[in-house]
């Protein structure tokens, strides 16, 4: 099978990815009491810096603990800055080579009631959700660009402005948004949060050596979701979310990381499984679009259903129907320029090693039995439950206690 452009560098701002494969962000939920990283959460991600992907996006980190959808979601602060800047270092130690970036992340509505303030920028419905106004939203605004310093201070290499999954920035830019003021409504008016955001983290960060990229849902699945054209829209329109790609790269940002779906309402959509295996196409597809439109470096998602080839798709030879073949195809025909692996991640952090490598054997495939996504949901620490026998333990007690 052919390696070549999977192995191959590629350069994002002034910085270069040593190979094609990125970890997605995958949140665990193993911080401490105050959002600090513990031994867990090293552990973890040492083990992925060994795995030799040319990204690595760290997951999720809350700017709020105020607002957070994990009872223990990293955090992001002046406080849990020591942590994070001890987690870059050991991980550099383990292999100076991957770029590490930072998701940065308000959760809004996604927050968890049982622990935590739930906040929104329209009605849900609930009337205990409280609504922030146009000066809060500012406020939000500069603890995006204060998160983003701490991350250049403690040495990632940049910030992924999470935009994705119904969360906070995710729900801004939806159609459905459509709140009174100067950030609902219009286009305009819904990315203007973006766009005043983004130019105040450039001013923080400088253009040159820290990069930032935007991972954002192109189709929600929820009327008036982003990828619909009008707030009670429900069929996919990609007039918005490719609009919203122009100007990522107006702004300056460095990279576009595509993905889809909001996990809590329309899990489908952001991680294929066998019950709608053809979904992978639709992350293609995707990824596609919007290759044609901006210069971009595009990150694609949802490529860990596709494995060695065992999977539902529609395609008697494995070999024509697996990552492998799928990540060689989309990046030479200039479909994506990174693919980027979720649950693979956690199923094999040495995946892109060994992937690279020709070791397909070795790898240990993740069989998408959605087992780290129950322990997400329990709010229990989120590992593989099918390889990993802590995470397996970790099981068995969520399940009793359910
Ligand atoms: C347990 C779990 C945690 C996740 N955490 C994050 C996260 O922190 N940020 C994010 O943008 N996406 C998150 N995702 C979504 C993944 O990054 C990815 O988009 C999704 O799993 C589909 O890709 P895959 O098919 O390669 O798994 C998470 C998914 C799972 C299953
Ligand atoms: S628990 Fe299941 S879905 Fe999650 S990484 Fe492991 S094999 Fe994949």
């Amino acid at each position: 099978m052919n390696l070549e452009i999977l192995s191959s560098p590629i350069q994002i701002g002034n910085k270069t990815a040593a190979n094609r494969i990125v970890i997605q962000p995958m949140e665990c939920n193993d911080g401490d009491s105050g959002g600090n990283p513990t031994e867990l959460t090293f552990k973890r991600y040492r083990n992925l810096a060994e795995g030799g992907a040319g990204i690595i996006i760290v997951e999720s980190l809350t700017l709020s603990y105020e607002s957070r959808a994990r009872k223990n979601q990293l955090k992001i602060s002046e406080e849990t800055a020591r942590g994070f800047e001890r987690l870059v270092k050991e991980m550099r130690e383990v292999n100076p080579k991957p770029l590490i970036l930072f998701q940065i992340n308000h959760s809004g509505r996604i927050s968890g009631a049982a622990f935590s303030k739930v906040v929104s920028l329209y009605p849900t419905g609930d009337p205990d959700v409280h609504i922030l106004t146009d000066k809060e939203i500012e406020e939000v605004g500069e603890s995006f660009v204060k998160a983003s310093l701490i991350s250049k201070q403690v040495g990632a290499d940049g910030i992924d402005f999470k935009h994705c999954h119904g969360y906070l920035c995710g729900e801004m830019i939806r159609p459905a948004n459509t709140r009174p003021g100067p950030y609902g409504g219009s286009f305009e008016n819904r990315t203007r949060f973006f766009r005043e955001t983004s130019e105040k983290i450039r001013k923080a960060v400088g253009k040159g050596n820290f990069l930032v990229g935007v991972r954002y849902s192109f189709y929600e699945g929820i009327p008036g979701g982003f990828g619909t054209s009008g707030p009670e829209e429900v069929e996919e329109d990609l007039f918005e979310p490719l609009r919203f790609a122009r100007m990522i790269e107006e702004m300056g940002m460095d990279y576009i990381n595509v993905s889809a779906g909001i996990p809590a309402v329309t899990p489908e959509i952001v991680r294929p499984t066998k019950n709608y295996p053809e979904g992978v196409y639709r992350h293609f597809g995707w990824t596609k679009v919007v290759k044609k439109l901006v210069g971009l470096p595009v990150i694609g998602s949802g490529y860990s259903y596709l494995r060695d080839g065992k999977n539902d798709l529609k395609e008697p030879d494995p070999t024509k129907k697996s990552f492998l073949c799928w990540a060689e195809k989309n990046l030479r025909n200039g479909y994506v320029d990174l693919a980027g692996i979720g649950r693979q991640s956690l199923a094999d952090p040495h995946f892109a090693k060994k992937i690279l490598s020709g070791n397909m054997d070795q790898i240990h495939f993740c069989v998408a039995c959605g087992g780290c996504s129950v322990l997400l949901r329990s709010q229990k620490e989120v590992g593989c439950t099918v390889y990993n026998e802590y995470y397996k333990e970790v099981l068995r007690q969520a399940r009793k206690e359910a």
